[in-house]
């Protein structure tokens, strides 16, 4: 596994484990597979409604607490200061864990800026390692920034082969943010193993489609959080590391980019 190191010198593993739409006993046994495979980062959300059976596998796995890295994040039922404060504590208490690795504002609200505050203070006592947002535009994290006294760490938006979304991971880069995809994998709005660019270039390496429209994005330093109840596909998508895109590669599945979201919500 790589990392990235985040703005306050916390490792954060390049590859993690989305869990969105899985519950109860099916999330449990995937996040306990994903730990066995070889996974350390976790992604839930209060939204999802799994933090409580993500947190029994966290307790029931074999690897130590601090070698994980548990993301949560809070949604519109937390938008205010005192809101968000409590969501806090509902996450650690439903992950039945003394602190969160990485917490994020789950969109891009009007309310944002003060929640943000609930987050600088939890960072502050230790209840979170990192903190950060979501689904934040260019427009809107410029904004943002402008009011915070913690740059966020990350901000996880929509991107994949189809939607690489440079133009935002240049302003990130500027000011130390890491970007995080999710629907990596688009969501399987689109058939990825059947896209022809990826299938010859997968080839080459001895890889299938998925693995090289993630390795796209890792090899730019984007974090990806595939998600999938499947063991097989687990260790498939973690297996990013023993390989890398040339420059004519990375310059063909460029010509992929659309040059706008699939998604109607995109958090905002
Ligand atoms: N911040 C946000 O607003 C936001 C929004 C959406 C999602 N997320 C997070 O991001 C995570 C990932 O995004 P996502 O779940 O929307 O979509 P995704 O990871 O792009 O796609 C998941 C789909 O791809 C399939 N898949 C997984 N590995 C595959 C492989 N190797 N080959 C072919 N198909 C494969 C899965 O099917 P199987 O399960 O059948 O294997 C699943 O249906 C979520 O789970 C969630 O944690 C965050």
């Amino acid at each position: 596994m790589e990392y990235v190191t985040l703005l306050n010198g916390i490792k954060m593993p390049m590859v993690g484990l989305g869990t969105w739409d899985l519950r109860g006993d099916e999330v449990t046994r995937a996040v306990l597979e994903a730990i066995d495979v070889g996974y350390r980062l976790i992604d839930t959300a209060q939204m999802y409604e799994n933090e409580e059976a993500i947190g029994k596998a966290v307790k029931n796995s074999n690897v130590a607490r601090e070698d994980l890295f548990i993301t949560t994040k809070l949604h519109t039922p937390f938008r205010s200061y005192d809101l968000a404060k409590k969501g806090i504590e509902d996450s650690l208490k439903n992950l039945k864990t003394d602190y969160i690795d990485l917490m994020l504002i789950h969109g891009a609200y009007d309310e944002a800026e003060e929640m943000y505050r609930a987050f600088e203070q939890a960072l502050e006592t230790g209840k979170v390692r990192a903190i950060g947002i979501s689904n934040f535009s260019i427009e809107r994290y410029n904004k943002f920034i402008e009011n915070c006294n913690i740059m966020p760490a990350v901000n996880q938006v929509d991107s994949h082969v189809y939607h690489p979304r440079h133009d935002l991971k240049e302003v990130l880069d500027k000011k130390g943010t890491v970007m995080e995809a999710w629907s990596c994998l688009t969501q399987k709005k689109r058939n990825i193993s059947e896209e022809p660019v990826l299938k010859e270039i997968g080839e080459v390496h001895g890889k299938t489609p998925a693995q090289i429209a993630l390795k796209y994005l890792v090899q730019q330093g984007i974090v990806v959080i595939p998600k999938t109840s499947h063991k097989e596909r687990m260790i498939e998508n973690i297996q990013l590391f023993d390989f890398m895109l040339n420059k004519d590669e990375m310059r063909r599945i460029d010509v992929l980019d659309e040059g706008k979201t699939l998604f109607e919500w995109t958090g905002h």
